[in-house]
């Protein structure tokens, strides 16, 4: 008699959002409800100090958002293949390395995963972007290491990886009829991800797809960028970026390029770093913006206001009107605003290397055009995006698809066939 294959878990662990998917005994695939309803959780950790408790997604940003004292973790897929995975950092009053963070992350997704499904699992299919790292191979292949370290250190046995792109292609695969020669964009937090792809309904049950495959492409771009680009135009010069201060000079950058990167926004708030904030001042003609670039240090407002410009670029992205960036906290008489103009402005640049590598993609196949363009993650949503993908790809039909399921339903069709 044959054996029952083990239920095998996708695991889509993203830079913004953490999504799981498995293929059940009766062959259906289940979306897993990570997040109170919701399948996509925020990959984040909120280390609270009163209680010294650890909170995960949406309960961590909310957490964080009301001010509760303690330290948010965001964005941990950002530092696969740095050496930072191997630093410690301090959460109250102990450290921790940020590996076992992410090993933290991992067993609250399969806590939760296990509990919905009722029984251990012990298999695991990890998504991987096209690159963690762009032009290093090397720190890409350690990246893929530390992530399925982290798997095993949480409990998952066996495990095997699968690029994301190819596997939100799987998925919508489920929904094609025919024979599609498809270019999948998933656009997420932390990278763009490209694949060309030969769909058929009929070739989805093979477990090797490799002859369907014609090219992959990937760029470390995505939309923590976005956020920084546009805290950096919007609300970073109230704080004193590129103004012109003292000798006509333009006021030292970093401190800004910390604070508006969401994983290195704990940069900014070491002794070390606040110590150079706090010199700048000779630096400023104006005292009122390092004033508040102060207050902005002391009161550890980073990932506050980067919430906010992300709020007001993913309601900006949906209305296409302008978005005003909320940072009262800060100081009530500012009201800096994302709209399109401002946007276009400060995406302009990235945005052309996405649509580039989108191309390369569908020149790397061989091909000069192919019939559709399947739009995946929470960026892909972004208006100027599909213009630009529209105006490059003109022959192809363009299709929005499971904007942040996806990924991990590919993984689950990739598990079900995997020889593990
Ligand atoms: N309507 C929207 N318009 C623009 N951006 C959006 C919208 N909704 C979500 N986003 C952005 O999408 C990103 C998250 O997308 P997604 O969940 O697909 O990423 P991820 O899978 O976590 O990242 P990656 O795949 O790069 O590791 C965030 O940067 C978020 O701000
Ligand atoms: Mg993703």
């Amino acid at each position: 008699m044959e054996t029952a294959r083990p239920l095998v878990l996708g695991i889509d662990f993203g830079t913004s959002n953490s999504a799981c998917a498995l293929i059940d005994a009766q062959g259906a695939l289940q979306v897993i409800p990570l997040d109170g309803a919701k399948a996509e959780m925020p990959t984040a950790l909120f280390f609270a100090s009163e209680t010294h408790s650890v909170l995960f997604g949406a309960e961590a940003m909310q957490a964080y958002l009301n001010g509760t004292e303690g330290r948010l973790l965001r964005s941990l897929k950002s530092l696969m293949g740095s050496r930072l995975m191997d630093e410690y950092t301090a959460v109250g009053d102990k450290s921790i390395r940020f590996f076992d963070i992410v090993v933290l992350f991992f067993k609250e997704l399969k806590r939760r995963c296990e509990a919905h499904v009722g029984q251990p699992l012990t298999h695991a299919m990890l998504g991987r972007p096209v690159h963690f790292v762009d032009d290093d191979t090397e720190r890409d292949q350690l990246a893929q290491e530390t992530l399925g370290r982290a798997a095993t250190e949480a409990g998952f046995t066996q495990i095997a990886y699968q690029l994301e792109p190819i596997a939100a292609a799987l998925d919508y695969e489920q929904r094609v009829a025919k024979e599609t020669t498809a270019l999948v964009v998933d656009i997420g937090g932390g990278t763009s991800d490209f694949t060309v792809i030969r769909l058929n309904p009929e070739r989805s049950a093979q477990g090797d797809r490799t002859a369907d495959i014609l090219a992959t492409t990937g760029v470390h771009i995505g939309g923590t960028d976005f956020d920084r680009l546009l805290d950096l135009t919007t609300v970073m010069p109230h704080l004193g970026y590129k103004h012109v201060g003292t000798g006509g000079r333009i006021v030292p950058s970093s401190v800004f390029f910390d604070l508006s990167t969401w994983h290195l926004i704990h940069q900014a708030y070491t002794r070390k770093s606040m110590h150079f904030a706090k010199e700048l001042w000779t630096d400023y003609t104006d005292q009122a913006l390092h004033r508040r670039l102060m207050d902005a240090l002391e009161e550890q407002h980073g990932h506050r206001m980067l919430a906010s410009v992300e709020a007001a670029k993913i309601a900006c992205s949906i209305s296409g009107d302008g978005a005003v960036v909320n940072v009262d906290f800060l100081d009530r008489s500012l009201a800096p605003t994302v709209d399109a103009a401002n946007m276009e402005a400060a995406l302009h640049a990235s945005l052309a290397q996405v649509v580039q590598c989108a191309q390369d993609c569908v020149a790397a196949a061989g091909l000069q055009a192919v019939d559709a363009v399947y739009l995946t993650g929470g960026s892909s949503a972004l208006r100027t995006l599909i213009a630009a993908l529209r105006a490059a790809m003109p022959q192809a039909t363009l299709v929005e698809g499971n904007r942040f399921g996806g990924v991990a339903a590919g993984l689950a069709w990739a598990g079900a066939v995997h020889p593990y």
